[in-house]
């Protein structure tokens, strides 16, 4: 592998597009190839079998794409899948969960609540790897199966999402003093999670970057070319409505989407 060769960035679907907007901001003259899997999103609902198969052929994609590390920006494909990847494939492959624990752990908190998809939720690796490190702190969990799919269809253009992100937010310990956006879908709607918690907000893409910057370095991967780098896009499912909410996130126009079939 060369270091002019690509960062390979997954997620189900726009989730890691909140990741990438981080990476371009980190690593501005790095190449990147961002694959959504619209087709078979959300990941939140399927079991780690299938969660595993998906993200694979995703994996795959990108290494034949020259890929020379790979994020998995999405919390659950990195907590059903990553082990399985990083045994599966010879290129370096990181996922954010430990990036979300990291900022948790550092913050000094108390208390602290997690929103994250049912998926997520049920697997309880967050409060696991939080709890390894100091059980002192109350780690309150919070599935949400509808936010994900919510946002990936429009988050405007659903009539009753003001009531249902209520309703979750209604299981928010009130003692919580950190509120961890454990889905990367869900900074898309950080502004109006915002005006429903007052604690701090902790998004975690620019320390899962920060990882990826260390493993670049590490291995010697990191692009020293002085020019802006190149960003594609690949979805399984429809180009357009990707292209739109992506662009919209990114504050940028024209991005290139194409749909592949995995
Ligand atoms: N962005 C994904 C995550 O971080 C959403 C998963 C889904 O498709 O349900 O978990």
């Amino acid at each position: 592998m060369v270091k002019s060769c690509s960062i390979g960035v997954l997620d189900s679907g726009l989730g890691g597009v909140s990741v990438l907007k981080s990476l371009i901001k980190l690593m501005p003259n790095e190449d990147i190839i961002y694959v959504g899997d619209t087709k078979n999103i959300p990941y939140g609902g399927r079991t780690k079998e299938e969660i595993r198969k998906l993200a694979l052929r995703i994996v795959e994609f990108l290494i034949l794409n020259k890929c020379k590390m790979i994020v998995v920006a999405c919390n659950t494909a990195s907590i059903a899948a990553l082990d399985y990847l990083q045994e599966n494939c010879n290129i370096p492959i990181v996922g954010i969960i430990d990036a979300g624990v990291e900022i948790v752990l550092e913050g000094g908190y108390k208390e602290v609540s997690i929103l994250c998809t049912p998926f997520t939720a049920k697997s309880g690796d967050h409060k696991k790897k939080i709890h390894k490190k100091d059980k002192k702190i109350k780690v309150n969990v919070v599935g949400c199966e509808l936010l994900c799919p919510m946002i990936e269809k429009g988050w405007e253009t659903i009539k009753n999402r003001d009531d249902i992100l209520d309703e979750y937010m209604s299981h928010v310990s009130k003692d919580s003093e950190a509120l961890l956006l454990a889905c990367t879908h869900y900074p898309f709607i950080k502004d109006e999670i915002g005006k429903k918690f007052s604690g701090e907000i902790i998004v975690p893409s620019d320390e899962c970057v920060r990882e990826v910057y260390r493993t670049l370095r590490e291995n010697n991967l990191l692009n020293e070319k002085k020019k802006k780098g190149t960003v594609e896009f690949y979805v399984t499912g429809e180009v357009d409505s990707f292209k739109e909410k992506a662009e919209k996130f990114l504050k940028q126009k024209n991005i290139n989407v194409y749909k592949i079939d995995l």
